[in-house]
Order: C-alpha cells, then structure tokens, then sequence
C-alpha cells in the first residue's frame, strides 16, 4: 500500500518534518515531483537539516528511499546533499534508489530560468532559480535527458545537442554567460552519480507494493503552486496533488490509501502571485519573525497571512485528503486575536469558491476572529492540554473542512508532535 504527504498551500507547511515523524510506520519513502526547489527541514538530536532532492526518510536506517521518474534531479546539487548526508554517518548506497527516468536539471536550465526570469522584470513569478521550469518545458517537449542516459555512451553528443538548442535562447535574449563556469563541476557530479543505484524504479516499486512493503510518497511544494490548480501562472512546473504521486512514481491510483495534508496554522508564499490573506503589516512581520519565515532553499523571506479556508477546503478537494496534520500552532502564540478566512467577497458577492484567476478580479477576504492564546505549546503532549482558546480555533477549523486533524505539530523538532 502507498500513503501520500503533500502540501495544501504554497509549499513550506513542514513536509520534511512529517515524513521524517511518520518514516517509522514505513518501510520506503519515495518522493514524486520538483525537483531543488524544495527544501524540506527536519530536526532531532538538536541538529537541523536541508534536504532538497533526496527524500525526507533519509536518516532511519530501515528506510529504503526512492527518487521517483517525477523527479528533476540536479546532479551538482544532489552531489553536494549526498556529500553532506553520508558526512552525517547515512549511508547512502545503501539507502537511495533513483529512477533512471527521471529528467536531469542542466546547467543551461539554471541559465535559462534566470534568463527568462530576467526578461519578465515585475512579472516574473519569481522562481527558486534551480531551472525547474526550462527542465520541465524540455520533459514535456520531448527533448529532455534523463538519468539514465548518463549510462549511455551517446551522453556527451546528447548533452550537447540539448546545451546548443539552450544556448541559442539564451544568446536571443541577450543574456550573458559563461558555460565554462558550469560544465566541469556538471560532469563530475555525473561520473559520481553513476556509483549510485539507479534503477527501474516503476518496477521496483511495484514490486514493493506486491511484497507488501508501506511506501510513503512524498510531495514538495503546495497544492496552491499546481501546475494544473495552482495560481497559474505563479506556480511551479509538477503536479503537487495526489494524482502526481502516481505519474511520479509509477503506481495505479488503486494502491493509494492515506492522503496527508499537510497546512500551516497560518500561511506563507514564497515567491509572486496573489495571497488573498497577506499581512503586509505589523502582523504579517510578528508571523515573520517567530515562525522564522525564510525560505529553507533560497532564504528569501516568505510572505505572510492569516490562515485561509476557501483555498484549503479546494486543496483537501483535490487531493482527497483523508488525514489532516497542523503544523506551526506554537507560532501562533502571543498573538490577542487569531483570525480565519472563511470566505471571499468578489466582485460584490460572498463565496467560498476559488474564481478562475484570484489575480485578475477584486477579491476581499471576510474573517472570522478568534480569541489569541499565550505561553509555549512546544512541550505540551496531548490535545487535551493545549489552551482551550486554541481548541476553539481548531475546531472552528476542522468543522469547516470536514476531515479530521489527527496530528498538530507544536515544533521544528521530531518530538514536538501531537498525535490525536
Ligand atoms: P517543507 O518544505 O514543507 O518541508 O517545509 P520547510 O522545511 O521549507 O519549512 C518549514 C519550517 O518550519 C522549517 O524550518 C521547519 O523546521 C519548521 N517547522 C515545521 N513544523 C513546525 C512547527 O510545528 N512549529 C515550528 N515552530 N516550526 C516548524
Ligand atoms: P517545498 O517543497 C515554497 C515557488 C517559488 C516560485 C514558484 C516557482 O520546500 O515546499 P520554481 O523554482 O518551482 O520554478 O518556482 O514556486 N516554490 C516554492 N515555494 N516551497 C517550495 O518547495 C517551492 N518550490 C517552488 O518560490 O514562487
Ligand atoms: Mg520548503
């Protein structure tokens, strides 16, 4: 059987914390989609760290973890995480799988997404820079390299028939650069992959699913940064909804049981695009500082806003969430009043529905508002023992989305979680 973990907002809810407190009830984790825009946080022992490609079971021994054919892997970038992983005491050989399927990240795409970027000016979506999109644009076009070809003799001719195409879009657009500055460090981190194994990984994880083994799929970003669902165009370039677990990986909708979703008490965008419940005020800057809102990946500060029902009801829709995870309550505390987005007023009308384009129409949220709690939650053990007010709060939450929220995260840490 396979369980899912993704996000309901716009990336950052805590992904990598969770998979890492729910790795023990599995055997494998396999993430599915994006790619280094992700940076998933995990902390135990007192030590806090980044994982960006590799999937967030990485440090239970028992786990097998596998780099889905979903994925776009950036060899320089995965390289350096393997490096600092195994620095650790993981190890890796042992423990990572990677798809030979899945789309290798250039140093041409890096080029190009800034260059595209650049060329947008005010209306870049502003992106993590890692050259998702151009290696996504390549995967669908049909001109993509894939992991595996760095096993095939023809990888330097391919390498450089892709570069060329790049170079010459790079070079339309008056951007400047230096592919010399790139390419050995590319090819070194090529050779070093090859030690690792990679794998029919569709075939493989079916055959886990038949020996009865319990995977965990792994999302990164949000539901709200879909390439489908999202707020186009401010998205990223995979399907971050359940449906992409199975494209990314190989495996029928049928094998699919738990869906995890996974929200902030509040919410964050990294990045442009509309945020109907940014708080661009004292607010949103008391938010910034005690939830530490800076990117995991690019430590760009992260926008910050109330928490948001409409959009996380359309989120827990399209993912058929089955279990709920909060993360981030203890960030709340201090604040006198904690208010909700309920619903939207558009165009004069009250709705809870999401319209075609958020950016294009006069959108105001309406509220509800909620007594604040105080004092730190981080310690405490069980629901029962949280402060009433947040009880009420949650509640209020849960009666409004209609599936239970087994688990609240009052930490960055491990054991800072609160099973229901
Ligand atoms: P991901 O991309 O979804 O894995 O999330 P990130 O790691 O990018 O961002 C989440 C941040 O919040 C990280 O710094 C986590 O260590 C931290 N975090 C996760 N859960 C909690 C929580 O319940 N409370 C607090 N205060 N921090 C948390
Ligand atoms: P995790 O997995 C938050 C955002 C970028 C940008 C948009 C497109 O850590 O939650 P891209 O580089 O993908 O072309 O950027 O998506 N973005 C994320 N925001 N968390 C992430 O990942 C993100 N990955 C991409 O900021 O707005
Ligand atoms: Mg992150």
């Amino acid at each position: 059987m396979v369980d899912v973990v993704l996000g309901l907002q716009w990336g950052d809810e805590g992904k990598g914390k969770i998979v890492d407190v729910l790795t023990p009830q599995y055997d494998v984790v396999a993430r599915f989609q994006g790619g280094p825009n992700a940076g998933h946080s995990l902390e135990f022992g007192g030590n806090k760290y980044v994982l960006n490609t590799i999937p967030s079971g990485i440090f239970h021994e028992h786990c097998t973890n596998i780099i889905g054919n979903g994925v776009v892997i950036d060899p320089v970038q995965l390289k350096k995480e393997i490096e600092k992983a195994s620095a650790t005491g993981v190890d890796i050989k042992k423990s990572l799988y990677i798809s030979q399927k899945a789309h290798l990240i250039l140093p041409t795409h890096r080029l190009v997404d800034a260059a595209s970027e650049a060329k947008k000016g005010e209306h870049k979506v502003g992106s993590t820079l890692r050259g998702i999109s151009p290696t996504y644009q390549d995967k669908i076009g049909r001109s993509g390299l894939r992991v595996g070809d760095i096993l095939t003799d023809g990888f330097a001719t391919k390498y450089r028939n892709a570069t060329n195409i790049h170079c010459e879009l790079l070079n339309s657009l008056n951007f400047e650069y230096n592919l010399a500055d790139h390419e050995p460090a590319f090819f070194e981190a090529v050779e070093f992959l090859k030690q690792f194994k990679i794998i029919n990984s569709e075939y493989f994880v079916n055959d886990l699913i038949k020996s009865g083994k319990k995977i965990l799929a792994e999302g990164a970003q949000g539901t709200l940064l879909d390439i489908d669902f999202g707020s186009y165009p401010f998205v990223t370039s995979s399907n971050t909804i359940t449906g992409g677990a199975c494209s990314g990986l190989g495996i029928s909708p049928q094998h699919i049981q738990k869906v995890y979703g996974i929200f902030k008490a509040y919410c964050t965008r990294v990045g442009n695009g509309p945020f109907p419940t940014e708080q661009e005020n004292e607010t949103g800057e008391m938010l910034r500082k005690l939830g530490h809102e800076f990117g995991a990946t690019t430590g760009r500060p992260r926008r910050t806003g109330w928490l948001d029902l409409p959009t996380l009801k359309y989120a827990i829709m399209l993912n058929g969430v089955t279990d709920l995870i909060c993360t981030k309550s203890d960030v709340l505390s201090g604040f006198e009043e904690v208010l909700v987005c309920d619903r939207y007023k558009i165009e004069g009308a009250e709705t809870s529905e999401l319209p075609y384009s958020m950016q294009d129409v006069k959108l105001e949220p309406l509220y509800r508002s909620f007594p604040g709690w105080t004092g730190d939650l981080s310690k405490i053990k069980t629901y029962n023992e949280l402060p009433e007010t947040f009880r009420n709060y949650m509640d209020y939450v849960q009666s409004q989305i209609e599936v239970p929220v087994n688990v609240i995260s009052v930490g960055p840490d491990r054991e800072e979680t609160i099973i229901r």
